[in-house]
């Protein structure tokens, strides 16, 4: 019996045990008090993290041992193979704790967990139009950047991160809400709080084992994180009742033109709500809308901001790169085709990936079953398995592996030309040698869309600005342990510049 079972079953609150867990409840408001006002007082310190220094982890030929702490096991690369399509290492699972995906009140109250795989279908839907996708995504690059860069041919200075943040936000938003709020600062505000209050309530959350469905109902960062999604609601609903009173005036079309209908409107928000009317399913508009910022604003501009710092660590690659995109441009105009060309954009992007991933460890996986690998390797049954992507930082595979080289994947498609498209040397390719989104059957279903998003405003920004770090010695990488991010105090300072080609 859980402890869940426990507390909602009235024959049993006479018992021991109902009558402890009465006794801490009633304690509980208490004890979250004492523990908010401890973590008020210990914010004011600054958090672990240390440089991240790639050479640290050349492994080179040395086997990277296993590390197990309590039922967690940190497995190294080399078992990748293994782990990426083995269901008895259930992903949902790994989602589940690493995420806490179904934890009833947290989020959605009482519409069902519609919000989580959508997510899913929504990114692979989007990522088979991703030629529909590059005028809406280049204009609103276009109005982002003459508003918040301007067209001032001074140099001036921004923040490198945030800039990045609502840049990816808006762009995201217009492709997944629609045109109506993606320019809304307010909605774009939320949507990054959202991330940021889950990111808090999830490791507030995760010390509280079992007691997880009663303590959040009390957590400053959970209670944060339900009134950013009241506050979505009415932004949200506005757009929805239009989008389906738009609907109502065509109500003789059939399925097939409302499907094509869907397709033509290129935003999520109406795809979403075709999929969950077909199926007969009651979902929370608001929370799958913030659900998808979650999965796609973070990661993204945490890339952007990371490849916006190399290039200009490399300052000889901004020549190249802007000639690269006025000839491929030229010669196949502003195209799906013309964003595949862009080789060594493409190869920047994996190379940042490569040398610092949003993480240093991929596939969180928990264990249905035992489960021995091919090299007799036990996994106990419950045992929460992650995977390091120490391949990237391995200079027997890498060579100079600490070396950040903008030509890196140029040469090695030169090189490997006879291979099959999607071998892993492309930027969206996986392999295990480079799991920056993950690997496997359950590889980030988004990594196209970001793909097409960051080569498309890495574009406009080479074309129309000089860029340089304000402050190089604040902008370096950092990491936790686990993550890996540029420094939140990095500046840019960009200037106007007179672009070759219109786009
Ligand atoms: C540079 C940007 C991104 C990075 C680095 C990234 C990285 C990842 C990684 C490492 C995983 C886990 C894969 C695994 O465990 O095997 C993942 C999963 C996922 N990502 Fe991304 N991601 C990015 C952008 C996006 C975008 C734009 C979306 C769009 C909505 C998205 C949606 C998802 C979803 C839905 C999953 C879960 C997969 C599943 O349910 O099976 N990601 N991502």
């Amino acid at each position: 019996m859980t402890i869940q079972d426990t507390l909602f079953m009235p024959a049993a609150l006479t018992g021991p045990v109902p009558l402890t867990l009465g006794i801490l409840s009633l304690s509980l408001p208490w004890v979250l008090w004492r523990l908010g006002r401890g973590k008020k007082t210990q914010g004011q310190a600054a958090p672990p993290f240390y440089p991240f220094d790639p050479a640290a982890l050349d492994r080179k030929d040395a086997e990277t041992p296993i590390l197990t702490i309590w039922n967690n096991m940190i497995l190294p690369n080399r078992y990748a193979h293994e782990i990426r399509n083995n269901e008895i290492l259930n992903f949902r699972d790994g989602l589940e704790k690493d995420f806490l995906t179904t934890v009833p009140g947290l989020e959605a109250l009482f519409t069902g967990t519609f919000h989580n795989h959508i997510v899913w279908d929504t990114a692979s839907a989007f990522s088979r139009k991703i030629g529909a996708l590059i005028e809406p995504l280049s204009m609103e690059t276009g109005l982002f950047l003459k508003e918040n860069w301007s067209d001032t041919a001074e140099w001036h200075s921004i923040p490198l991160n945030e800039c990045m943040h609502f840049l990816i936000a808006q762009l995201t938003a217009r492709i997944f809400i629609g045109e109506e709020l993606c320019r809304d600062r307010n909605w774009i505000q939320l949507a990054i709080d959202y991330t940021t209050h889950r990111t808090a309530a999830i490791k507030q959350l995760v010390y509280f084992g079992p007691l997880v469905p009663i303590v959040h109902w009390f957590l400053p960062s959970c209670r944060a994180l339900r009134a950013c999604v009241r506050a979505g609601r009415p932004f949200v609903e506005r757009v929805l009742a239009a989008r389906r009173e738009e609907q109502r005036r065509n109500p003789n079309q059939g399925k097939d033109e409302k499907q094509r209908e869907r397709e033509k409107s290129i935003n999520a928000l109406s795809w979403i709500d075709g999929v969950a009317g077909e199926t007969g399913t009651r979902y929370d508009a608001t929370l799958t809308q913030l659900r998808l910022a979650y999965a796609a604003v973070h990661t993204t501009s945490d890339l952007m901001t990371k490849v916006v710092a190399a290039i200009c660590e490399h300052e000889e690659l901004v020549g190249p790169l802007r000639e690269e995109i006025v000839a491929v441009i030229k010669e196949h105009g502003w195209t799906e085709a013309a964003l595949a060309k862009m080789v060594l954009l493409d190869s920047v992007l994996k190379e940042t990936q490569r040398l610092e991933p949003l993480a240093s460890m991929t596939l969180s996986r928990i264990a249905r079953e035992p489960v021995v690998l091919s090299d007799g390797t036990r996994i106990p049954k419950g045992t929460q398995v992650r995977l390091t992507t120490d391949n990237m930082w391995n200079s027997s595979i890498y060579p100079d592996a600490a070396k950040f080289d903008g030509y890196r994947f140029v040469k090695l498609r030169e090189q490997d030309k006879d291979a099959a498209p999607g071998s892993g040397l492309s930027f969206v390719s996986v392999s295990s040698n480079h799991m920056g989104f993950g690997y496997g059957k359950h590889a980030c279903p988004g990594r196209f869309f970001a793909g097409a998003e960051t080569k498309i405003a890495l574009c406009h920004i080479l074309l129309k600005y000089d860029f340089e770090l304000a402050n190089p010695e604040c902008a370096r990488a950092q990491t936790d342990g686990m993550m890996i991010w540029r420094d939140k105090k990095a500046k840019l300072k960009v200037r106007r510049r007179n672009e070759e080609i219109q786009i």
